[in-house]
């Protein structure tokens, strides 16, 4: 019996590995991503890009180990998920209102330490944020949110 149970979890193994996710090859830095409706310094940019950007761009940097199932499976439904809620490779096509609620939403996040997702963060050690990361995130979103209501 329990070899049977093995034996059905190696074939299941198997089986899985010829689901190829479509990867997100995409360009990170488009036309419409948000620099080109909001301002963001290089150290900005540059926490954006490593700790944020895999899951919320239209690029990502895989790891070997994406190519291995279920990891593969569970990493392409990240990147869904998280571009769906956020892409910034896109943030220039949002309406004000939507800009103005995911800038709120960036510094929730990061303030209450839910992004970069800690799953993410055990592995990217690089996109670990330190607290004076946090704080120019929080202090840039409140900078650009003010920008963005004073403009038509
Ligand atoms: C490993 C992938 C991954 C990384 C890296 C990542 N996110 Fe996310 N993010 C997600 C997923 C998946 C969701 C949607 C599900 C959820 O809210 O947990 C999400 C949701 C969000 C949301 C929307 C929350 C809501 O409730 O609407 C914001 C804002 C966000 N992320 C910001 C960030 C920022 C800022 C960074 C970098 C500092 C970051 N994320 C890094 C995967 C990621």
């Amino acid at each position: 019996m329990k070899r049977k149970i093995l034996i059905g979890l190696l074939v299941v193994l198997v089986v899985i590995q010829f689901i190829r996710p479509e990867k997100n090859n995409g360009q990170a830095d488009t036309p419409q991503d948000l620099t080109h409706s909001v301002q963001v310094s290089q150290p900005v940019m540059t926490t954006l890009k490593t700790a944020c950007y895999n899951c919320h761009s239209n690029h990502t940097d895989y790891p070997w180990y994406s190519n291995v199932n279920p990891v593969g499976l569970w990493l392409a439904n990240h990147i869904e998920e998280g571009k769906e809620e956020l892409n910034f490779s896109e943030f220039s096509t949002y309406d004000k209102k939507r800009k103005d609620h995911k800038l709120e939403e960036i510094a929730e996040e990061v303030e209450e330490g839910h992004m970069p997702m800690p799953a993410y963060t055990l592995v990217h050690q690089d996109a670990k944020l330190s607290e004076a990361q946090k704080t120019e995130l929080i202090e840039w979103v409140k900078a650009e949110r003010k920008r963005l209501a004073q403009m038509n």
